[in-house]
């Protein structure tokens, strides 16, 4: 790690001394302030962010008018409990996301507190909605750290190993990685037989009749930015309207613009008939939401859904506040000019690097895989790190994702300055030289 300044090196000795082992880090940094795309620890060191507290700030930090909507709604109501006694933004909030999201039916909305919990709080809906039980989830997926979250999630270290039992009647069917796709068959190819052995998962280990709900992330987060081949999600959704099954799209990672989209199933061409969404939802407020189709919302009877601070009223006026200016600013066509930029670099790094297996992406959503072997295609995961701590040398914060941690992804503001983009896309570039050499 890197030599850390006398102010970090003291709170380090504190963090170790307070808090467990489990949260983990990817750096030994400790901010103490930010602005946009940029960071500031607490030895007064800048770093150009290209991971936005993992995809939290697509708004950039501290974004002024989400800011000003924080300080006004302080002042007004921190907290009074939406089932205790009710207030106006949670409402207002539920109704633009009702409004924004894919689907021209009617929708209701959930607020709570983490994508974990928005993710449990979706399959609590879908059963009690179809009156089954069964769930299929994805290999590579990340869907939480709770019991119900680390069971849908499909990679067990770090999140799984030793915190079993798992809950029950949740099923993995394999998520298609056109990267690693079986030798031969073409993207669409692999596609189609990822369907068929889902299909075939529901002859084997359940029955569609028992499935509740199929939870997908339209482009894996945490697995390493995949994107799934044209065809696969739409197909999916046809696969499930056939079983009577409901389609529950994680946009926890994916949503408000990170695809150049406001949301990934837009991209894909479906209407889930649940979305789950977090992160950039309310620029770092804790709040995440389940969106969905009106009767499924409502099928879980009074008291059944909920919790003490969910659609806490600072939070819903940061996350009002977010769509504002996704509404009134040119967010999107900048995500998209980022995206192309990004995609520019990385198609780039992947001619001039033999480290560099594979670049690929949608919009801003871009990532670089790292191979030790273009023909095995085995994962660089040491020198994957050795970049990432080269960055971080050098003044850029980059995150790794991947089932061996060989990915580096892309998690910038959306709102960042041409300037910093050069410069960071400069330092990885010259990280990876460093690093792994070039052709
Ligand atoms: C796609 C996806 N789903 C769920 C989660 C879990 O969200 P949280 O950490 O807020 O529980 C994440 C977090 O990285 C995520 O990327």
């Amino acid at each position: 790690m890197t030599a850390v300044g006398p102010n970090t090196e003291a709170l380090l000795t504190r963090r170790r001394n307070a808090v467990p082992r489990g949260p983990f880090h990817v750096t030994e940094l400790f901010a103490a302030r930010a602005r946009g795309s940029r960071l500031i620890d607490a030895d007064g060191q800048e770093y150009i962010d290209f991971t936005g507290g993992i995809g939290v700030q697509n708004l950039g930090h501290v974004p002024e008018r989400v800011a000003a909507a924080i300080h006004a709604q302080v002042d007004q109501l921190m907290h009074s409990c939406f089932h205790v006694v009710m207030y106006e933004p949670y409402v207002a909030l539920a109704e633009a996301l009702n409004r924004i999201t894919p689907g021209d039916f009617a929708k209701k909305t959930l607020l709570v507190n983490s994508g974990a919990e928005a993710n449990e709080n979706a399959v609590k809906i879908a059963r009690v909605y179809t009156g089954r039980t069964g769930i299929i989830a994805f290999d590579h997926s990340f869907h939480g750290r709770t019991l119900l979250g680390m069971t849908l999630t499909g990679k067990t270290v770090p999140y799984k190993q030793g915190m079993g039992p798992f809950a029950p009647e949740v099923y993995h069917a394999p998520y298609p990685y056109p990267y690693h796709a079986p030798k031969g068959m073409t993207p669409a190819e692999y596609g189609r037989w990822c369907l068929e052995r889902l299909e075939l998962l529901m002859q084997t280990e359940t029955s569609p009749d028992n499935v509740a709900a199929v939870i997908i992330e339209p482009v894996l987060g945490e697995g390493g930015f995949v994107v799934p081949p044209d065809g696969f999600l739409p197909g999916l959704q046809a696969l499930c309207r056939r079983h009577g099954i409901l389609l529950i799209a994680d946009e926890i990672q994916t949503g408000f613009g990170r695809t150049g989209h406001l949301f990934a199933s837009e991209h894909f061409g479906i209407t889930p008939d649940l979305i789950t969404l977090g992160k950039s939802l309310a620029a770092g407020m804790p709040l995440t939401a389940v969106v969905g189709r009106a009767e499924v919302m409502d099928a879980p009877s009074p008291g059944s859904l909920g919790g003490t601070y969910g659609g806490n009223p600072v939070a819903c006026a940061a996350a009002l506040a977010v769509i504002e200016t996704f509404e009134k600013e040119p967010v999107l066509e900048q995500a998209r000019h980022i995206g192309d930029v990004v995609a520019r670099r990385f198609a780039a790094f992947r001619e001039r690097f033999p480290i560099v297996g594979d670049a690929r992406g949608v919009g801003p959503m871009q990532a670089l895989e790292l191979v030790t072997d273009r023909a095995t295609r085995a994962p660089a995961t040491a020198q994957a790190g050795a970049i990432m701590h080269e960055c971080l040398e050098q003044g850029l914060l980059v995150m790794k994702a991947g089932m061996h941690n060989q990915v580096i992804r892309t998690l910038m503001p959306l709102t960042i300055r041409e300037e910093d983009l050069e410069r960071g896309l400069d330092i990885l570039e010259a990280a990876i030289t460093k690093v792994a050499g070039q052709t």
